[in-house]
């Protein structure tokens, strides 16, 4: 990357504020905006100025951002570290033509799974299939990472069209998390779909386990009440559960990118197969925009420039995503995810070392809950934290239309303020106001003061509909693509994983007393120790 043209632009901004920004342009919400469908995205609230775009720009084309764009979609090995194509665009390539890898096009296998889930889903929805009890009432998904979050994600985000059967996700080995979730549920009419890419994650084979005989000691029927969504066809097999319950998907979609996929099974079954296709085309309808808009107008790219901007050039390392949209409670740690997995990283493809900072740490709440936790720190800390704010117009509640007012108006507020800030002479004529004089004057008034000039975006849509969600999901991804192709990083590996779960299994009997701790450094000994000491 190189930074050296825009280090010298962000030295200028330190004389700059936004406010002033608009004062010295009338339209520039409208020139420093893009849109694509009913998806209007403003970061006019920042310092990134006409020279600022432009030099960002220059780095897409340095880093051949068209080129490694294309090569995606048509399923070139990019995931180099890996050998593998990356090709989750092609489970939303409803409409598309072929896309081939080894020369062979894998269009007629993903829609032959789309097909096979929609079948499945809808007969799980009409009773067509069901439990040694009756129809299912429960649909209990175990996985991990990729293979749960954005299902869980996007069940949260769809709740207004949820008509099937409940839905519970466990993820964590914590035997907590599945006790209390089998605890309601009846056994013979629950279905568990176990969702693992490789069907060897330790945390959900050991649910999988675990629901498997809570199932047939109450009475129900694993091989009647169990599905898979999975890469490792064979491994499915041998854990019991028959073909015609497998959904596979190819290596081809990472974990964090396959919730187009199989991966979303227990979506398609809450909310049908239309409501699911139509997520699938607000997907698609992101990737044509992501292909064709020049860089100034193309989404993904520009909130990937932002992100640049403040994470690369300006130093920000943290970056808040702010849905203002209950229903969104659990998109930051999807985010979290998509983003750190891919881009947390700091060597670049060639193994080099990058000398950027790589991805920041992305992390939020839905607003306005967020306001009374942690936007203290944001509008008066030390810090400048970029906000990604994000708000629908309309809910679905339209009894409570003035909720929703409410809610865009604390929104708005909130980018405003951090713009604008408090001056001292503005906190002091407040204390003055209030009939403050003096030192008291003077010492409350500091504490009233609020920097401003804290950048902030706004993602604003119509309404959070399956379409809508699909275009808000394909431009993170693509946005962290290209986040990845300026860094030249390879965002579709997670060597970082490896370590911790190799260390998890050599611990496993040290753990359970059968090993001792010889060789571990003296804390964790001590910790084990500790344990062993205080278990019954
Ligand atoms: O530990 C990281 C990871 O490999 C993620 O990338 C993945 O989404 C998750 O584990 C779950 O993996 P699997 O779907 O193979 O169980």
């Amino acid at each position: 990357m190189k930074l050296e043209t825009l280090s010298a632009l962000a030295a200028d901004r330190e004389e700059q504020s936004i406010l002033g920004l608009f004062q010295n342009d009338a339209n520039r919400a409208q020139g420093f905006s893009a849109s694509t469908g009913d998806l209007l995205f403003d970061y006019s609230k920042t310092l990134v100025d006409a020279n600022v775009r432009d030099a960002l720009i220059a780095l897409c084309d340095a880093a051949a951002l068209a080129e490694r764009r294309d090569a995606m979609f048509s399923g070139a090995k990019i995931n180099v570290t890996e050998g593998r194509a990356v090709l989750h665009t092609a489970l939303r390539n409803l409409d598309g033509g072929p896309v081939e890898v080894d020369g062979l096009d894998v269009m007629p296998d993903v829609l032959d799974t789309l097909q096979r889930m929609r079948v499945f889903s809808e007969e799980v929805r009409g009773g067509a299939i069901s439990g040694a009890g009756g129809n299912f009432t429960d649909v209990v998904n175990i996985g991990i990472g990729g293979s749960d979050l954005g299902p869980v994600m996007a069940t949260h985000a769809l709740a207004p069209y949820h008509d099937g059967p409940n839905l519970h996700y466990v993820s964590n080995v914590d035997g907590a998390h599945i006790a209390d979730t089998l605890r309601l549920l009846d056994p013979t009419r629950t279905l568990v779909i176990v969702a693992s890419k490789t069907f060897t994650t330790i945390e959900t084979m050991t649910n999988a386990r675990t629901a498997r005989a809570w199932m047939l000691e109450g009475g129900g029927d694993p091989g009647k009440q169990f599905a898979a969504v999975s890469s490792a066809v064979d491994k499915t097999e041998t854990f019991g559960i028959p073909k015609e319950r497998v959904f596979g998907f190819a290596d081809w979609v990472g974990g964090r990118y396959s919730v187009w996929g199989p991966v979303g099974l227990p979506v398609m079954i809450a909310v049908g197969s239309n409501a699911f296709d139509a997520f699938l085309r607000g997907g698609q309808a992101m990737d044509a925009h992501f292909r064709a808009a020049d860089w100034a107008e193309n989404m993904p790219v520009m909130l990937a420039l932002v992100g640049v901007w403040h994470r690369q050039v300006l130093g920000y390392a943290s970056r808040a995503v702010l849905p203002y949209e209950q229903r969104l409670v659990r998109l930051p740690a999807y985010f979290q995810q998509l983003e750190m997995e891919s881009n947390g990283k700091s060597v670049a493809m060639d193994g080099s070392s990058l000398t950027v900072p790589a991805g920041p740490v992305v992390w939020g709440e839905p607003g306005t809950n967020g306001q009374h936790a942690f936007y203290q720190l944001i509008h008066q800390g030390t810090d400048v934290i970029p906000c990604e704010f994000m708000v629908g117009v309309e809910g679905h509640e339209p009894e409570l239309t003035h909720h929703h007012r409410l809610l865009l108006a604390n929104c708005l507020a909130q980018s405003e303020a951090l713009m604008r800030g408090r001056s001292l002479d503005e906190a002091r004529q407040r204390m003055a106001d209030q009939g403050l004089v003096g030192d008291e004057l003077e010492r409350q008034a500091r504490h009233r003061v609020f920097p401003g000039n804290r950048p902030s975006t706004t993602l604003i849509y119509p309404q959070l509909t399956p379409f809508v969600l699909g275009q808000i999901i394909a431009l993170y991804e693509h946005r962290v693509f290209v986040e990845g192709v300026l860094l030249g990083i390879n965002s579709f590996d997670q060597w970082g994983v490896e370590l911790g779960k190799e260390l998890a299994t050599s611990l496993g009997p040290i753990v359970d007393g059968e090993e001792g701790a010889d060789g571990k450094d003296g804390s964790t000994a001590s910790l084990v120790a500790y344990a062993l000491r205080h278990r019954e």
